[in-house]
């Protein structure tokens, strides 16, 4: 099957949050395969009940090369010409990022190139910023290095704390991811 590029595929590892917006905001889009590297990830039965073709399979303690391999057959199986990344907590190795180079989005919660990795309202926060936020970025090799193609901002109060501020940034990542890979397959 030829990749088309409205056809996304959504990586998850957890409670799923962002996919679901990108569900239901799909526009200019069709989700066409919601996978996990955790069975258990509560986003997949969320997934499921709306009708979209799901897979999972533990990557704990399986081989990375192997496992990346597996992902990369059933997501070109699915047709899907973009790879949106939502909370997906497994780090890709350099041969299936080459495979899908250039379709692959993820969203981050900080304003990169500020804060990449984990604990990014805790470091936020411990820097005294007054502003903080999420962006989409093109997946890269470098963890969280590729181009940031939308950013959103919010304001950091004195009286935040890391569950206030992350509560802030998941709101406006909801908003922003389903606009920015609307625009990204349209480009
Ligand atoms: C979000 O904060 C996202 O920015 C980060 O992981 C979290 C995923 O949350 N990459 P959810 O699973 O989409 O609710």
């Amino acid at each position: 099957m030829t990749p088309d590029p409205r056809k996304v595929a959504i990586l998850i590892s957890g409670r799923g949050s962002n996919m679901r917006e990108l569900v239901r905001q799909a526009d200019g889009y069709e989700v066409v395969l919601v996978a996990s590297n955790r069975p258990a990830a509560a986003g997949l039965i969320w997934a499921e009940q709306r009708g979209i073709t799901t897979w999972s399979e533990d990557s704990r303690g399986q081989d990375r090369a192997a496992y990346d391999q597996r992902l990369g057959d059933r997501l070109k199986e699915s047709g899907a010409g973009t790879i949106a990344l939502a909370g997906f907590m497994r780090i890709l190795g350099p041969e299936f990022i080459r495979r899908f180079a250039g379709r692959m989005l993820n969203i981050h919660p900080s304003l990169l190139p500020k804060y990449k990795g984990l604990d990014t309202h805790q470091r936020c926060l411990d820097a005294g910023d007054k502003e903080h936020g999420c962006s989409v970025h093109v997946v890269t090799e470098e963890l969280d290095a590729g181009e940031v193609v939308a950013q959103a901002r919010v304001d950091v109060s004195p009286l935040d704390t890391v569950s206030s501020l992350e509560a802030k940034v998941l709101e406006r990542e909801h908003e922003l991811y389903p606009q920015a890979l609307a625009r990204f397959v349209a480009r």
